[in-house]
């Protein structure tokens, strides 16, 4: 009796744990998803390393307006829109307003069903189709201003990336720098201090000469980006570095480093303040 018991209860135990192992949720879309290629998208969604078909016809309309169709036009490299690095970008003919959404903290409250459902959604969207040479800041600015109608554009997967970006890839900005905001957008500035905060420097000196140097040099003047070296580029532009390291510079020989650490981009951007190693 007792063993049988026994060999009842074990029985009851094999079922139950076989049924949990088969009720084991299939990963969802989310779970499958890139912030990696999200982080591409968000720069440029039709560049090659996005693995965009290069062949598509909207092509010629999507470079010729690139602001806008680039996420990070409307929504900055460091996802606060006109709070921002992009406080100072005003419009002209050639590109858009910059949004005034904190979308990293849209990011962060919000749902991923919530942010995918705002990717597909078409209401509300600029049709791929609108001309935009008839774009003006001063008296025609509604419609280019307006999100672009991704549904037409990309695929679900393409979506889910843009989310787990938004939620998981992007670096918080407030972690790595300090920033001064004065005035109001477009004619507002950001003074950026403190770069790196609390990282440590020595390894972020480690990290540049194990990561960087070999292109950059070891004192970030090889080459030279918009006239600035590593070091004054990362100064001048604390929202921007972050992105273009974890992402990549498209169109270059600069792969992202998509598995870097919140901590290791501080260690770098300590590393990349001081102007005695990494002069202007
Ligand atoms: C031309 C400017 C523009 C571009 C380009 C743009 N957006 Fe937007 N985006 C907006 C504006 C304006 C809104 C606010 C209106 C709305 O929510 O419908 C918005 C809203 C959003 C929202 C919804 C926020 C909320 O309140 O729920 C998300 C998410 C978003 N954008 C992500 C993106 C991503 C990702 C890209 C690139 C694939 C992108 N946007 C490209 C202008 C733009
Ligand atoms: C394989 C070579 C290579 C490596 C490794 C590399 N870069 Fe670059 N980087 C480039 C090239 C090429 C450019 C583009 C220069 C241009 O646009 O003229 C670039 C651009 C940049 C820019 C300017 C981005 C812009 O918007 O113009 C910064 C900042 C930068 N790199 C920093 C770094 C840092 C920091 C690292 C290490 C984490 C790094 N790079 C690693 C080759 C490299």
């Amino acid at each position: 009796m007792k063993t049988k018991s026994l060999i009842l209860s074990f029985l009851t135990l094999v079922v139950i744990f076989t049924g949990c192992k088969k009720s084991d949720p299939e990963p969802t879309a989310y779970d499958n998803a890139d912030a990696g290629k999200g982080g591409i998208l968000y720069d440029k969604f039709w560049a090659t390393e996005a693995g965009y078909d290069q062949s598509s016809a909207n092509l010629t309309t999507f470079n010729a307006k690139a602001d806008f169709f680039r996420c990070k036009q409307c929504h900055g490299w460091d996802l606060l829109g006109t709070n921002g690095g992009y406080i100072s970008r005003g419009p002209k003919t050639s590109r858009p307003d910059v949004s005034p959404l904190n979308l990293f903290q849209i990011a962060h409250s919000k749902t991923e069903q919530e942010l995918f459902d705002a990717m597909k959604k078409t209401t509300g969207r600029r049709a791929v189709s609108y001309d935009l040479s008839t774009y003006d800041p001063t008296s025609n600015a509604t419609e280019g201003n307006k999100m672009p109608d991704y549904s037409a554009l990309l695929t679900d997967a393409q979506m889910w990336d843009l989310v787990k970006f938004m939620k998981e890839g992007a670096i918080d900005v407030t972690k790595i720098y300090d920033v001064t905001y004065t005035g109001a957008y477009p004619t507002g500035t950001a003074t950026y201090a403190n770069l790196g905060k609390d990282g440590n420097a020595a390894s972020g000196d480690a990290y540049y000469a194990n990561n960087c140097a070999g292109c950059h040099g070891s004192d970030g003047k090889l080459i030279l980006m918009e006239e600035m070296s590593v070091g004054k580029f990362t100064r001048k532009k604390a929202y921007e570095v972050q992105h273009k390291v974890k992402f990549g510079q498209l169109g270059s020989a600069m792969v992202g480093a998509t598995t870097m650490t919140e901590a290791q981009m501080k260690d770098l951007y300590k590393a990349l303040s001081s102007e005695t190693k990494f002069p202007e």
